[in-house]
């Protein structure tokens, strides 16, 4: 199929590599021009693993070609997918001039029959405002001449993950109007051999909204039982385990920390709370969660300060900035605002991230970015555990000892054993499971 994707972030990369892989014609296009010109390049500008060798491969076999000509790109298309970013505006509201504009866009440039799916996440209705605002741009001459449709087809790939996210779905959402979008859409995934869901385009938008809420009330709810098993004694990272072995409450997204972070959950939590606003609702539920998630952080900064009595001039080492690990993400990441509250009193900051270096220069003025684990860990009073990257869990317990001013570990994603570190000569301060009371 001749496929194009308008905007090339997270989503719209990721899905036009793979739609190609699955051997469609795909066109990416983004009105940044830079980018598009490192795309040609083969620079891939986000850290992903497994995408360079999809994009490369396929721009090889040429079934991938980049393109700043958005209006070219929607000519040559029968399927338009709009990727493009929906962030959110001060009053937590999703953005969504940038669909907007591609609506108008593709309306203009309308050259025969086009299915408009919306990829991005965005609030419910959006389809329906798509669908209005194709029809009242399409010029008087074209709009007898020309059907299209709009649907539905949010996607949850995790950065981190995204190919195989891709490639190998729980499932896959369609919301349609129209039995020929259904059908092109049906045919687009069928090699992708999974159940495929197909609904009207509103239940559609909310799959993904009120799945990502879901997903963040799961992680603020151990958060909340951490707080108890704190003040009790309990672990909880057993109380997960226990709690996780019953297949109707599920194992995964049951870590407790210091909360979630990253492009999506933190944004469409806030846009959910306000659509839903707007409609009448008051989703108290979502706001605690948020408020729950927003304590994780100040949570850690406390624990910190506790171990160390007064935050002025102590050397503090971060190991992780980005939001999860196998990403350089940044955006929303708890490291980066736990940072800030540390600085905020005084703290002096070194730390490290295995790819998240190059971003970390322009949004961290005064912190020390280390080379390693090691050079952050030297002569630092308590070293802080933000992301659980692999190599941070099988650290040389020996050697930090030796270079730390003071042997503290606060280890906000609970990637220790407690009485490994006691035994190691630690001071050990996890989320929820900290041997001492
Ligand atoms: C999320 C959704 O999972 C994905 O389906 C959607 O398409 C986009 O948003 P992503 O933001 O890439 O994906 O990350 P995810 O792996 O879901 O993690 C989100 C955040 O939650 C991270 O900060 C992570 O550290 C945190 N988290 C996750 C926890 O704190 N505890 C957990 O148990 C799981």
């Amino acid at each position: 199929m001749n496929i194009t994707i308008i905007g090339t972030g997270y989503v719209g990369l990721v899905t036009g590599a793979c739609l190609a892989d699955l051997g469609n014609k795909v066109t990416c296009a983004d009105n940044d021009k830079t980018k598009i010109a490192a795309l040609k390049k083969m620079i891939i500008p986000i850290y992903e693993p497994g995408l360079e060798d999809v994009v490369r491969r396929n721009a090889r076999e040429k079934r991938l070609n980049f393109t700043s000509d958005v209006k070219e790109a929607i000519k040559k298309a029968e399927i338009i997918f709009i990727a493009v970013g929906t962030p959110s505006l001060d009053n937590g509201e999703a953005d969504l001039t940038g669909v907007e504009n591609v609506a108008k866009t593709i309306a203009q440039n309308m050259n025969g029959y086009k299915l408009i799916v919306e990829k991005s996440t965005v609030p419910v209705e959006t389809g329906s405002w798509v669908e209005h605002t194709i029809r009242v741009n399409l010029p008087k001459s074209k709009k007898a001449k020309f059907k299209f449709d709009v649907a539905s087809n949010p996607e949850f790939l995790r950065e981190g993950q995204a190919i195989n996210d891709f490639m190998n779905p729980d499932r896959i959402v369609i919301g349609v109007e129209s039995e020929t979008a259904k059908n092109l859409l049906l045919e687009l995934y069928r090699p992708l051999n999974t159940t495929i869901i197909v609904t009207d385009i509103k239940s559609a938008e909310i799959i993904k909204h009120a799945s990502n809420s879901f997903l963040a009330v799961k992680i603020s709810f151990i958060n909340a039982i951490s707080r108890v098993c704190e003040s009790t004694g309990a672990d909880v990272v057993k109380v997960a385990e226990g709690m996780g072995l019953d297949k109707r409450i599920g194992r995964a997204f049951l870590d407790a920390g210091i909360g979630y972070g990253g492009s999506c959950f933190p944004k469409d939590l806030d846009a959910f709370i306000t659509i839903a606003k707007k409609n009448g609702y008051d989703f108290q539920l979502l706001k605690a969660t948020r408020d729950v998630n927003d304590s994780q952080k100040k949570l850690l900064v406390k624990k910190i300060k506790d171990a160390l009595w007064l935050l002025k001039d102590k050397q503090i080492g971060v190991l992780g900035l980005s939001f999860k690990p196998n990403t350089d993400d940044l955006r929303s990441a708890p490291a980066i605002e736990i940072i800030k509250q540390l600085q905020a009193e005084g703290a002096k900051i070194k730390a490290f991230d295995p790819q998240s270096m190059d971003k970390a220069k322009n949004i961290l003025p005064g912190v020390k970015l280390c080379k390693d684990v090691y050079e952050t860990a030297r002569n630092s009073d308590c070293l802080v555990i933000a992301t659980e990257w692999n190599e941070f869990k099988k650290l040389d317990l020996r050697a930090l000892k030796k270079i730390m001013l003071q042997p503290i570990i606060v280890d906000g994603r609970n990637i220790y054993d407690p009485k490994e570190m006691l035994n190691s000569g630690f001071r050990y301060i996890g989320i929820g499971r900290t041997l001492e009371k």
